[in-house]
């Protein structure tokens, strides 16, 4: 078994559960953390039992038996000059959506990764949510005969949404409509979007962190398939706790309909009220075992790399998903459709348009 060295920057949220997956996975030799919160690099610590763990990111470039790093610092900012830095340096990437800011920053790390041979991934985890993973089944087997349309709805509670537009200002459709974008592109592969149209709306987030609530995205695809995507970051918080969706995938042949809405767990005590556990994205450990998909996710790159298998994610359609959210952004603030691809002039109002500081 050719096992690989793992190395983990940011180690919240999402690194937390990257870093507990890898370090439990027997292809694993060594973890190695960077985390600058100095309470939650001591918690991580503890958890991992890493072979060493700082508090400066770019000392992990340095140690050369590191096969792996997995990115999951925050903000976003922070994607681009890590990125490039760690594939410069000859590792393998895992990468926390966005891929980056601009088109011209995501082209340049599709180039460093192919330009050495490294395996460099984008993580729509919610390609290993086995809802949307039979989907793609489906649509492969021809069991729903030619898609005719796709309709994906997900919300985000407000602390979420909060928790997001404080560190970046980017909008609903570029933080959380890309997990669907990404789907319903991975389900349609090879066909590819050539129109959008999208409008936001305001609400309590106006005035909170100067964001939209919700922005809802129609992509018209090459042989006219229609793919909508509502995004919303304000649900009170409550039901569904984290995050809820629905899908409905239409083809001439069949249909499939995906109640992702979190609604199968209800834990109610005296202490707390009606909760709703099990509800985040990526998934939430529970003992000895994880409620979502970002630890499958996490083992599968590892897996790609120690067995230089394929990785899940081809940079290169993330960065057809983010052309297509900046187009949505571009969409929503001139009110009128904008046509795939997008020529250097728009790509330029479009940037301009998604990313707010
Ligand atoms: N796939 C999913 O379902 C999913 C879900 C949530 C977030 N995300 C993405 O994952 C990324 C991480 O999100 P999160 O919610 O885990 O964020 P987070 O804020 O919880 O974690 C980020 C961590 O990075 C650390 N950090 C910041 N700068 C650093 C540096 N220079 N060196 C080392 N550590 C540094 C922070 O201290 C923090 O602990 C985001 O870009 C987000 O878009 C993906």
């Amino acid at each position: 078994m050719r096992q690989v060295n793992v190395g983990v920057i940011g180690t919240g949220w999402c690194g937390g559960i990257r870093a507990v997956a890898a370090a439990s996975h027997p292809l694993v030799r060594e973890l190695h953390i960077a985390e600058v919160n100095p309470e939650r690099l001591m918690e991580m610590t503890e958890l991992t039992v890493p072979a060493s763990a700082t508090d400066d990111w770019e000392k992990l470039l340095a140690i050369a038996e590191i096969d792996i790093l997995m990115i999951s610092a925050t903000p976003e900012t922070t994607h681009y000059p890590m990125t490039k830095a760690a594939l410069e340096a000859g590792k393998h990437v895992l990468l926390e959506k966005p891929i980056a800011l601009s088109l011209d920053e995501a082209d340049d790390l599709i180039e460093a990764a192919e330009s050495r041979d490294l395996k460099f991934t984008i993580a729509y985890s919610q390609r290993f949510n086995p809802k949307q993973a039979m989907v793609k089944r489906s649509v492969r087997a021809g069991e729903l005969g030619d898609p005719v349309n796709v309709l994906v709805s997900r919300h985000i509670q407000r602390s979420l949404g909060a928790k997001i537009g404080n560190r970046i200002k980017l909008s609903p459709g570029a933080m959380e409509a890309t997990h669907d974008i990404d789907f319903a592109f991975w389900c349609l592969e090879p066909r590819r979007p050539v129109r959008v149209y999208s409008q936001s709306a305001w609400g309590v987030r106006k005035d909170s962190v100067g964001l939209e609530d919700v922005q809802t995205t129609m992509i018209t695809m090459d042989d006219g398939v229609v793919v909508t995507v509502g995004a919303g970051m304000s649900l009170p918080p409550g039901y569904p706790n984290a995050a809820t969706t629905w899908i409905e995938f239409i083809g001439t042949d069949g249909a499939i309909f995906i109640d992702d809405t979190h609604r199968d767990i209800v834990v109610n005590t005296v202490d707390k009220g009606v909760q709703f556990p099990l509800s985040t994205m990526p998934g939430e450990l529970v003992d000895h075992t994880f409620a979502g998909p970002m630890e499958r996710e996490t083992t599968h790159f590892i897996e790609a790399v120690a067995y230089d298998r394929p990785v899940m994610v081809e940079p290169r359609l993330a960065r057809l998903t983010m052309e297509t959210y900046l187009a949505a952004d571009l969409s929503a603030e001139i009110n009128a459709p904008v046509e795939l691809p997008l020529t250097p002039e728009m790509a330029q109002r479009a940037h301009a348009a998604s990313v707010r500081g």
